[in-house]
Order: structure tokens, then sequence, then C-alpha cells
């Protein structure tokens, strides 16, 4: 349901936000500059991990942003020394045994070079874009994901990979080597030909039989049941369909992203934040995942450069919207209950029919946190994206 009592955060306001969000980064440098804060907070505190996880490119995307915002070298040069941890760690191919490559590498590294031409980002992305055309699989044309290659049991994609592509994208555009781009579209093609069903909710992972590449069937991981909508695929879709348009100016994803879009706001309740699973809606006491509606706005941000004024506009108000939400509702405002920026995130909840590891459930996760920054972002300033 859309609230029309929600008012669109104006720039003016979207510039407050930001400007408070980069001081929470500020604080959090000294904890965070050789160290990285895992995925999920604990009772809204994140603790620091080594760069070994697949969510710590994220930390550094928001130093970026921080820098762009404010223009102060401080946040570039943590944001650097981050830098040679992610060449050491795909040099040293530390915890990479997954499809991850572009949440990790664009937001740390592409946005390093392409905010300072660092030859060392450059190689590390550019790395981790070889890494992740080895895991694409010949039989069923697709990019597998997490876990060991050479097993069969993981013969599958998740539509949480598509915001991985852009790093192709982006490897092709440098080395006009084809080959990234080319893998990229296959990737793509195969995941919305299987991942979205007929009524445009969509599937959390696909399988595909290893001998014959043939589709086999949709399952969830972290959503709630195999035949529901996760809130975060779905919000992975729309915003990874947003950015494959950019890439390919294929047509035919404007209406994809129209449709699973649609399937999505047709969800929310009333505040436009979804809880963790679109199966429950307005008076559920299941936890909200407030990172999926940071991810959407971006998303639907992104695609408003790209579709007719009138539903431009149409899309851009209700990113607004979303974002005035959470800044009344889910964003950290005293700095003293949380070192994260956005609370009310869900990582992974354990159901009776999923098979995900139960964690970071009503907690700031890294990822809402970076989105809400990005969205922010896009709404103070004509932004040169790092996807
Ligand atoms: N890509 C994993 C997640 O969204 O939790």
């Amino acid at each position: 349901m859309l609230n029309n009592i929600i008012l669109p955060i104006t720039t003016e306001e979207a510039q407050f936000v930001f400007k408070r969000c980069v001081e929470q980064v500020r604080r959090n440098l000294k904890l965070f500059t050789y160290k990285f804060p895992f995925a999920a907070s604990e009772n809204n505190f994140y603790q620091p991990i080594d760069n070994i996880y697949w969510t710590t490119g994220f930390w550094t995307g928001q130093l970026w942003l921080a820098y762009e915002q404010s223009h102060e070298n401080i946040f570039k040069y943590a944001a650097l020394i981050q830098v040679e941890s992610f060449l050491h760690r795909i040099q040293n191919k530390i915890e990479v045994d997954h499809h991850d490559m572009g949440f990790l590498y664009s937001l740390s590294c592409v946005a390093a070079y392409k905010l300072t031409g660092d030859k060392n980002a450059k190689k590390a992305a550019l790395m981790a874009a070889d890494h992740l055309l080895t895991r694409f699989r010949d039989k069923g044309q697709f990019i597998q994901a997490w876990g060991n290659i050479e097993g069969t049991s993981n013969y599958r994609l998740i539509i949480d990979s598509l915001l991985n592509l852009p790093l192709l994208y982006w490897a092709t555009e440098v080395t006009k080597d084809k080959k990234y781009a080319d893998i990229a579209n296959k990737h793509i093609t195969t995941s919305l030909q299987y991942v979205v069903r007929d009524d445009y909710s969509t599937y959390h992972t696909f399988y595909f039989d290893p001998v014959t590449g043939a589709p086999s069937h949709g399952e969830t991981c972290q959503g709630y049941k195999n035949n529901s909508a996760w809130a975060r695929g779905q919000a992975w879709g729309i915003y990874g369909v947003a950015l494959s348009y950019r890439y390919t100016r294929k047509k035919e994803y404007i209406n994809i992203f129209r449709n699973i879009t649609n399937f999505y706001l047709s969800k929310l309740p009333e505040d436009m934040v979804p809880f963790w699973d679109l199966e429950f809606t307005n008076g559920s006491k299941e936890p909200r995942d407030s990172s999926s509606a940071a991810i959407v706005a971006c998303g639907l941000l992104e695609m408003a450069h790209y579709i007719p004024e009138n539903e431009a506009v149409y899309y851009v108000t209700i990113a607004r919207k979303m974002i005035q939400s959470l800044v009344d509702h889910y964003a950290v405002d005293d700095f003293s209950i949380s070192n994260g920026l956005l609370l009310h995130g869900t990582y992974s909840k354990r159901s009776p029919y999923n098979t995900c590891n139960h964690c970071g459930v009503d907690e700031c996760t890294i990822w809402g946190d970076y989105f809400f920054m990005e969205a922010l972002m896009r709404l103070t300033k004509d932004w040169e994206t790092y996807w």
C-alpha cells in the first residue's frame, strides 16, 4: 500500500541527513580503518572483522561516499588503506570462493579508480573480475553462486548476483575486452528467464542440472519459503534490472523493472518499508528489512534516468517517500544507541522452510547503511555511480 501521508524527502533534508551519516562514518574511522564492520550489528553495534566476508566493500563504499560529500582527505586515505587490503585479498584468494566480487570490488576498488585513478585499485578490481569469470558455468549459462564450484549440490544462480555484473561491464570498458560483458549478458538473460515468476515475484535461487544445464527449480535460502518473495531478493532484482538496463539498453528490461517493482510496492506496509519477506504485510509482527527499502530507492532513482518523464517523476517520488520514512523511523539520529546508520534490517532469519543461518535479525546491516547513503547521494547530486 502506498502511503499518501509520507511526504517525499526534500533535497535540503536529504543533504542534512547525508551530512549526519558522514559524521557517523567519521566516528567509526578509528575502529574501522584497518578492520571492517561485520555484516550486521549486534544490539545495533558493529564489531570489527578482518577483510574476509562478502560484505566488507559496503564499508569502503561508505568511505568513498563520505569523501565525495565532504571532500575531506581523511576519508580518502582510509579508503585507500582498504584498497590495499582488497588487493591483498584477491592476490591471495582469501575468502573469494563465491560470486560477490562486485559487492566487494565495485564499491571499494572501482570507486577508488574512478575517484583517484589509483593503479592498485584498478589492478585489484580487474583481478576480481577475472575471478568472477571463473564461476561462469557453460552448462546452464550462468555465474554460479557461493560454494565450491566443483560440487554439484550448489549448481545454482541467485538473484543477488545481478549486482555483481557492473564489475564485469567496467572491466570491459577499461580493457576493451568484450569477454567480461559477454558473460554478464548471458548471466542476466538466464537469471531473468528463471527467477522472475508469472506474478512478478522472484525466487532467491534457481538450480540447474549440472550434467545437461537444464533448468531445474527455484528455492529460497534467506526468504521465508520457496514460493514466497524474500524482500531483499526482490530489491536486488529491482536495482539489478535497472543496472542491467544501464549497461545493455535492452528495452525489455524496462518492462521487467516495472512489473517486479509493482509487485514489491503492492506488498509494502503503510510506512513503505517491507517486512523481511513480502509474504508478511500490514499488521505482521515479523521484523522489517530496512535495507531492502534503501536498495529499492537506489534502483528507482537509477531507472528514472531512462524512462519517460512522467513515469520517472512517479518513481522518484516513491524513492523520496521511502527515504523519508527511513529517516523518520529507521535512521540512527542518536549516535549513543548505535554505530550504524539504519536500524531494523534483517540479514537472515531462520524459518521452518528455509536453509539460512539465523543472523542479524532486527539489526543494522552494512549494506543497508551503504545504500541509504547512496540514495542520499543520488538525491543531492548528479552522481557518477561506482557500479
Ligand atoms: N547477498 C546476500 C544478502 O543479501 O544477504
